[in-house]
């Protein structure tokens, strides 16, 4: 059973007053144009490029995950993520998804014995002087996860760690505050790994940091706090075989990403907001924006050509931003589709998870109607209401719509999303695995760091006439 429900009824044209898409183009053009994207997504598949459709099938190796998690259980407080864009925010996702908000704050019983989780992905001084001031290091492993195993400042923390642990404990013993998860060959945190029998797991060559959620680099901290990996593996594998169809209508990702590609191209929506009525998606919205953003922008096509092309993801939180940019989406430039994220709930469930709200202030008209309503039905009724207001101002949108927030239909959205993004990389006629422009500001910091072989950097002195 899919857990998950594509709306874009406010996507077509004859719902929205105008900015829509004809619906017929969903069997006409778009449906050529999305089975071409679908035909050389498949010839990656198979040329190996696109590692990350295999991952929901690696039951060995998270059962390898699971017992190496296991083997930690007896001895640590916390587990501190170190990673940076892929390599940290689908952990975050996960935890913020999954666990209680005050997971860190709770006792070691109500948290079953399972170790607080933090991810650290920034090298703010302030952040990591917090962290290592009110965790106890000597029962803390460090997961530290790097693709490349040379990021800077994913090395620069644990440097930092590291010398904090040998002064604390002695050498031998820091080596068991770390776990690596790197490139199962390259880089220098496999060097270290291997040469001093430092514990590590593989992220598989072929899945790039940010299609790696459903790797070790998400599945291990996952297994250390209890979430099910085994469910998360089979909402994901639910996805991938929803997805096995150049059928435009009847593959989800394929209608996701052609929807916002036409949008943007021929309507001029390129942004694409993405608005969960959830808090615990927050963190969602986070792994998506890189995820669309640094796979999709991107300044030249598969043919070489300059286009500098791509949609700029915007997160956004229901319900607080409709008091904050909603005005703007609503009647602000024309440039913009919105994606929400609603967790209906079953009937019964979401009566049950809700919180009713009293009745006695029953005199007073402006109070006394919330009385007996649920909060979760009133975000639920704000959600429709935002959708609707967008729609009578002719701006798309559509709902994606998770029957309950799990492990299972997160696995599933994961997917779903990893999918649309490699759908949609095909239909701007660009590379969604490579990041070139990153690479520029990694050569620069690593000139003005003095890393070999990179010149220092010539910082332009801004003349004093532009200073104020
Ligand atoms: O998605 C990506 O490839 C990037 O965001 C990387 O995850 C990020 O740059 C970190 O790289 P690495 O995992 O090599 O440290």
């Amino acid at each position: 059973m899919t857990l998950i429900t594509i709306d874009y009824g406010n996507m077509v044209a004859s719902n929205l007053s105008n900015g829509g898409i004809e619906s017929e183009r969903l069997d006409t053009d778009l449906a050529v144009r999305f089975r071409q994207a679908y035909e050389s997504v498949e010839e990656d598949k198979v040329s190996g490029k696109m590692g990350f459709f295999d991952l929901p099938h690696a039951s060995d190796e998270l059962t390898i995950i699971q017992e190496i998690a296991n083997s930690y259980q007896q001895w640590l407080d916390n587990v501190v993520i170190i990673g940076i864009g892929g390599s940290a925010l689908g952990a975050r996702a996960l935890k913020d998804a999954l666990l209680d908000s005050f997971w860190n704050e709770k006792s070691n019983k109500d948290r079953n014995h399972c170790p607080r989780l933090y991810v650290i992905d920034n090298v703010d001084p302030t952040t990591v002087r917090n962290l290592i001031g009110n965790i106890d290091i000597s029962r803390t492993l460090f997961n530290v996860v790097s693709k490349s195993g040379s990021t800077v400042e994913t090395m620069a923390l644990y440097l930092l760690l590291e010398g904090l642990l040998i002064d604390e404990l002695g050498p031998e013993k820091a080596r068991d505050h770390f776990l690596f998860t790197t490139d199962p060959t390259d880089g220098p945190l496999r060097v270290i790994a291997d040469r001093e029998g430092i514990s590590s797991l593989s992220i598989p060559s072929n899945v790039g940091g940010r299609f790696s959620v459903l790797s070790p680099v998400g599945l291990f901290p996952a297994s250390m706090v209890g979430i099910n990996g085994s469910e998360l593996l089979s909402g994901a594998a639910r996805a991938e075989e929803r997805c096995k169809t150049p059928i435009l209508k009847e593959n989800p990702a394929g209608l996701i990403a052609t929807l916002l590609h036409t949008a943007h191209i021929d309507y001029g929506a390129f942004i694409h907001v993405i608005m969960p009525y959830s808090d615990r998606l927050r963190s969602f919205s986070g792994w998506f924006q890189q995820l669309w953003a640094e796979s999709l922008g991107k300044a030249y096509d598969l043919r070489g050509k300059v286009v500098n092309t791509g949609p700029t993801p915007l997160p956004a939180i229901g319900v607080a931003d409709q008091h904050s940019q909603l005005q703007l989406f609503i009647e602000g430039p024309r440039n913009k589709a919105v994606i929400f994220l609603a967790v209906t709930g079953e009937p019964d469930a979401s009566k049950v998870e809700d919180l009713e709200i009293p009745c006695h202030r029953k005199d007073m008209d402006l109070l006394g109607y919330l009385g007996s309503h649920g909060l979760g039905e009133l975000l639920d009724a704000e959600r429709q209401a935002t959708a609707e207001a967008l729609r009578l101002n002719g701006r798309p949108n559509m709902t994606l719509e998770l029957k309950k927030l799990d492990a299972e239909s997160l696995g599933e959205l994961f997917m779903l999303m990893s999918i649309a993004t490699v759908y949609a990389g095909a239909l701007y006629g660009i590379n969604p695995l490579n990041q070139p422009g990153v690479e520029l500001i990694k050569d620069l910091t690593h000139g003005v760091m003095g890393r070999p072989g990179h010149d220092a950097p010539n910082f332009p002195v801004t003349d004093i006439r532009w200073r104020i």
